[in-house]
């Protein structure tokens, strides 16, 4: 195992009818501005359980994050909360609203471009405003990490960041504030999960017997809960395992004392910048590629994967570790999320541009092993398609 250090300081409120607890967690006399995204949360109640909940506190709102947060969106927020003297922020959504109010969170405070934040991937944050979460979306387990995606819409760049001061200090998981997702919102949410536990534990063996346990756990229980969900999608017990399934993939629990690849992410974010794919739908494509390209060097851990993961203990094991890929690959069907670029009316001629971008965000030494390079990503994309 390698040395880590491990702290996670996010309260998490877990049940049905929590939101109505979030003011015992926020100071009293607080400034609160309540972020959100296209409306669902309007129109599925949370947002005036939430309100109620925060009964007699200042409150504003900021309506509009869009999924994959734009900078252009965000930085209108910081300018309100200047305006307003805000001093706690509450994301009410998904990751992609999450993600925008820790970016918020950092950039009211921070006196230089507030672009140098993402450009330098969260390292120049000093301090944050406070912020809690309201969790609508289980997939990227952004209410329980101190990471973040944003992209700029101007530059067609979509780039991750992560600082300690953004973990938000609590968040809500309702169950039930989940059933009105569309199902490719929860296919999304499943797959994404999978795929951080995946970058995570797919890659080499450090003796982590506890993280590959754990790792494995997380894989098996999305394979067992996740088709489920699709039929039953308004099962408590159903929601509430692929909830906290989602927030355990990502919140550093697994990822500590162990290598990390997170190719499959970075080619992906090129995916949804350019051609505006779902997170999700361009891991879906990537992974199994990946894998493929990059067997060799995670042929002990595929082995241990196929075995205790897909139950593949027979034949050769070349063999078990292809199916095991092809598995992943028919999983990810199953979850209605398509594989192929073709799916997505993406062609070779697309390749080269995708490429460049990564080139031009210094994507250049990706995986565990950082021998991801231009010419490997683009033999991956190729094998996309
Ligand atoms: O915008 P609204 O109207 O709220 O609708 C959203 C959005 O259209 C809708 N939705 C959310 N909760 C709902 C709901 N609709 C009905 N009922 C509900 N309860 O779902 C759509 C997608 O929402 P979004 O927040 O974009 O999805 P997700 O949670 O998958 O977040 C994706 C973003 O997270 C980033 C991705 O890059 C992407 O930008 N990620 C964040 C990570 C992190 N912080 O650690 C890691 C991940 O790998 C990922 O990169
Ligand atoms: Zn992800």
């Amino acid at each position: 195992m390698l040395d880590f250090n491990f702290h996670n300081p996010t309260k998490i409120l877990f049940g049905k009818g929590k939101i109505a607890a979030i003011k015992q967690h926020i100071p009293g006399k607080s400034r609160v501005l309540v972020l959100y995204g296209g409306g669902s949360v309007k129109k599925n109640g949370t947002l005036n359980e939430v309100f109620a909940a925060l009964d007699g506190y200042t409150l504003f709102e900021f309506g509009g994050i869009e999924p994959n947060p734009s900078f252009e969106t965000l930085m209108k927020a910081v300018e309100m909360v200047h305006k307003e003297s805000i001093d706690f922020l509450l994301a009410v959504g998904g990751g992609s609203v999450i993600d925008g109010t820790k970016f918020v969170a950092a950039a009211a405070l921070f006196e230089a471009d507030p672009w140098s934040i993402m450009e330098q991937g969260g390292a120049p944050i000093q301090r944050a405003l406070p912020m809690g979460a309201v969790l609508t979306l289980p997939a990227t387990g952004s209410e329980m990490n101190c990471g973040g995606v944003v992209t700029r819409k101007s530059i067609q760049a979509k780039l991750a960041f992560q600082s300690p001061h953004v973990f938000p200090v609590f968040s809500v998981l309702d169950p039930e504030k989940t059933y009105t997702l569309p199902l490719r919102q929860i296919s999304n949410g499943v797959v994404d999960a999978f795929v951080h536990v995946v970058e995570q534990y797919l890659t080499y063996p450090v003796k982590a017997k506890v993280q590959d346990r754990f790792a494995e756990g997380l894989l098996l229980t999305l394979i067992e809960e996740g088709p489920k969900a699709l039929d039953n999608p308004k099962d408590y017990d159903l929601r509430s395992n692929l909830m906290w399934t989602a927030t355990l993939a990502l919140n550093g629990l697994i990822g500590a004392g162990v290598p990390q690849d997170w190719g499959t992410h970075m080619i992906g974010h090129e995916l949804t910048a350019m051609h505006g794919l779902d997170h999700a739908q361009t891991l879906a494509v990537v992974l199994p590629s990946l894998l493929t390209v990059c067997k060799e060097n995670k042929q002990k851990k595929l082995v241990q994967y196929a075995e205790r993961v897909w139950g593949l203990n027979q034949g050769g094991q070349d063999q078990r570790i292809e199916q095991a890929i092809d598995f992943t690959r028919q999983f990810f069907e199953k979850m209605q999320v398509k594989t192929r670029l073709s799916d997505y009316g993406i062609g070779k001629e697309s390749i080269p541009a995708l490429v460049a971008q990564l080139e031009a965000h210094k994507m250049v030494h990706l995986g565990e092993r950082r021998d991801i390079t231009p010419d490997v990503s683009q033999k991956i994309l190729e094998l996309s398609l």
